[in-house]
């Protein structure tokens, strides 16, 4: 009999469902909020109440994309954090009333497994994934950590931002810039025709794997203030350069403390995941890291790299391999580790 899983992702402004069907990856529909575009981020209260108006709908088109029924279903694998509470809740209690209703495994994914799992979504048999135990950079709008990966159950966090995470300084420094929000994907756009080396940004001096993006955030933010005063209309003309030259500094801040690690631990695998790992800069970096140190380089394909439930599906499937279930009565979690 074959094991199919449902998983389901809605802990923050993506609503998401995906099947996977003995380890290959069968749907997945992410319907993404615009709502927060008007309001420059996502506003908790707004986000619960679109993931309520989607839920029943994304899971009906996995579904149907799948090509199978509910009662098809071997287990339903849902987020249950860290995230927004209210987001949380809605994907979490629609998850325990299916698994409920089918009498089937109801399995809880930390949504930072799944982005480090990311990259063991197979959409077919040719697609081949990376050997544990292997490093991974994971960096996302909440989280900016160094880890190493000994199984899909078992992650050591090597290192992590003592504040802002790079999808944040991606995102803060946008705004300010006044570009739609997310922002870090205007700004991977405006780099490619900017020039990296035009603004000198600060760098953060602290010690050991451990990241900080909160002075680069403020040195730009100076930057911007000082040449307003001279020139109102400094972040027109400036545009790609200031785009490139962020990105440039925020991934070589990034890949200062990878290549410390990659020294220290010796990983023959090194994955990035989270959002911020969809950057083109972030990419080529960790590339010529990996090439520079004898690596080998896994990078996940754009569509898997922000919020989706095929990576809830693939940590959910792992789980339940090992039988590892949980109970009806899990609440959700807003911060957990990972
Ligand atoms: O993983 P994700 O969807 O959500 C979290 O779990 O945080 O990551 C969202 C973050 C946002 O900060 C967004 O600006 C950033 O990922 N991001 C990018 C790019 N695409 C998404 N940052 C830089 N370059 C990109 N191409």
């Amino acid at each position: 009999m074959s094991d199919i899983i449902l998983g389901i992702e809605s802990s923050c402004d993506d609503t998401s469902a995906a099947v996977i069907k003995d380890g290959l990856l069968l749907s997945n529909v992410i319907a993404s909020q615009k709502v927060h575009e008007a309001y420059g981020g996502v506003v908790p209260e707004l986000a619960s109440r679109a993931h309520q108006q989607n839920i029943v709908p994304v899971v009906s088109e996995a579904l149907r994309q799948a090509g199978i029924s509910k009662e098809d279903l071997s287990a339903i694998a849902f987020t249950r954090g860290p995230g927004l509470l209210g987001s949380l809740l809605v994907g979490t209690s629609f998850a325990k009333g299916l698994a409920l209703g089918l009498n089937i495994p109801l399995i809880d994914v930390n949504h930072l497994h799944g982005h480090v799992l990311s990259q063991f979504i197979r959409e077919t048999e040719d697609d081949v994934v990376p050997e544990f135990p292997f490093m991974t950079l994971l960096v996302s709008g909440g989280n900016s950590q160094i880890i190493m990966v000994h199984s899909p159950e078992k992650m050591e966090i090597l290192g992590q931002t003592i504040d802002d995470a790079a999808g944040e300084a991606f995102d803060k420094c946008a705004k300010v810039m006044g570009l739609p929000y997310p922002g870090g994907p205007h700004i991977d756009r405006l780099a490619a025709e900017g020039d990296p080396h035009r603004f000198q940004f600060a760098k953060p001096h602290i010690p050991g794997l451990d990241y900080s993006f909160s002075g680069l955030k403020t040195s730009f933010l100076y930057t911007l203030r000082d040449n307003l005063k001279n020139n109102p209309d400094f972040i027109q003309q400036n545009m790609a350069d200031l785009a490139a030259s962020l990105q440039h500094t925020i991934v070589e801040i990034l890949v200062d403390k990878l290549k410390k690690a990659v020294d220290m631990y010796r990983p023959a695998h090194l994955t990035i995941g989270g959002g911020v790992s969809a950057n083109n800069g972030v990419r080529e970096a960790v590339e010529k890291l990996c090439i520079e140190k004898g690596v080998t380089p896994w990078l996940p394909k754009r569509k898997f790299t922000t919020d989706n439930a095929a990576m809830v599906a693939i940590a959910g499937m792992f789980k339940y391999r090992n039988k590892d279930f949980c109970d009806i009565a899990a609440p959700p979690y807003a911060r957990v580790t990972i």
